[in-house]
């Protein structure tokens, strides 16, 4: 049965963020400042289980999700992370998909295909190792991370998806650098427009690139022309190098919001269903699981929440928006 929220979108794509923590810092998301040392992380009590995740999952799925993206913080930080992938993947009908920021794949890529997993996204923000650091805040070099997307490729969990995000002045000259390579490699990037998401970013508008003006630094080198979507709602525009030789994806967050279609559902590492990437609130779904609830009751639940949703906030964002609390991105994922 497919739920339908106030605005006409169904629901079709869950995130689930399977941990709050990560070995890397990256300025636009964990920054050091705020998740240092001190920092306190969701406790194990506090995170569902991998039977908790897989149950509520079958729940969505019966009410038409078909794509399940794992995401973090970083997933693969999460203790035996291949078991959970095992269990949904008995879910029947669903594309099932990992965000990792690839730093531990070259020791798990194998045995994530080998538990069901279909394809994968890796983040990285720059080839340049100094410029690297300077978005993830680490000292880990972009070498293992290109090792994790070989890694990821060799196993058939591709086509492998680089996102890249784009941050004015610090990544803005590793742009083509960065399609340049991954033309070669054949692996599709997608930059992502800087967002405001979370409260500890510090996040300014004159920090954005606009995706407009990415394609036309990429095009004057190497022209350009749009394909269709893959599917309705696809969040990247899609682009082609005229010559042949391979896709690249534009993820204008901000400066051309994709609400309109959006069909994601967001599930945090503590059961909280968040129906929106700048939610002030998420709905407890973790209380109702260990209070007894029924799956039945779960599922009457979700279509609640899903089918009173207004959110559009990239659409309605202003300088007051800016400004209002929301949850952080490492608590839901991307
Ligand atoms: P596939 O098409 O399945 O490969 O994935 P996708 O395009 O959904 O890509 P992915 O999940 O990797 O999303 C890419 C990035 O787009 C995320 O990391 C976010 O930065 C951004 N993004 C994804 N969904 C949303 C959304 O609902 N709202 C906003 N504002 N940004 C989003
Ligand atoms: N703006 C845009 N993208 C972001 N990501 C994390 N924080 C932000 C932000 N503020 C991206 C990561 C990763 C995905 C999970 O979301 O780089 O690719
Ligand atoms: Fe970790 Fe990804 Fe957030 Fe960077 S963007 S701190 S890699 S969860
Ligand atoms: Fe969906 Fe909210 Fe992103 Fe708009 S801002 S596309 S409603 S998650």
């Amino acid at each position: 049965m497919t739920l339908i929220d106030t605005l006409n979108r169904p629901l079709r794509d869950l995130r689930i963020s399977v941990t709050d923590r990560c070995n890397f810092r990256c300025v636009y998301c964990m920054p050091r400042e705020i998740f240092g040392p001190d920092h306190q992380f969701l406790h194990r009590d506090k995170i569902l289980t991998f039977e908790e995740i897989t149950r509520l999952s079958r729940v969505f799925v019966a009410h038409g999700v078909r794509k399940i993206r794992l995401t973090g913080g970083e997933p693969l930080v999460r203790k035996d992370f291949p078991g959970l992938i095992a269990m949904l993947a008995s879910i029947p009908d669903l594309d099932l998909t990992l965000t990792t920021n690839g730093s531990m794949l070259p020791k798990f890529a194998g045995a994530l295909k080998d538990a069901g997993l279909k394809r994968v996204t890796v983040s990285l923000d720059s080839l340049d190792n100094k410029i690297f650091k300077s978005m993830n805040d680490v000292d880990f070099p972009v070498e293992k991370v290109l090792e994790g997307m070989d890694a990821a490729a060799e196993a058939g969990l591709g086509p492998i998806k680089v996102n890249m995000v784009v941050k004015r002045g610090v990544s803005e000259s590793s742009i083509l650098p960065m399609a340049r390579f991954f033309r070669e490699k054949g692996y599709i990037l997608r930059f992502i427009e800087y967002m405001d998401v979370g409260n500890s970013n510090g996040w300014r508008m004159d920090d954005v690139l606009p995706v407009s003006e990415i394609l036309k630094m990429i095009g004057a080198e190497m022209p350009l022309e749009p394909l269709d979507p893959n599917y309705h709602g696809e969040v990247a525009g899609r682009w082609r190098y005229k010559d042949g030789r391979g896709e690249i994806g534009m993820i204008a967050s901000v400066t051309q919001a994709f609400c309109r279609d959006c069909n994601r559902a967001r599930l945090s590492a503590e059961g909280k269903l968040y129906t929106c990437l700048f939610a002030i609130k998420g709905h407890d779904l973790r209380a109702l699981l260990r209070d007894g609830a029924s799956d039945d009751e779960l599922s009457q639940e979700i279509a609640r929440v899903w089918n009173k949703r207004a959110d559009r906030y990239s659409e309605i964002r202003s300088e007051n928006t800016i400004a209002l609390p929301k949850v952080e991105m490492s608590h839901i994922g991307g």
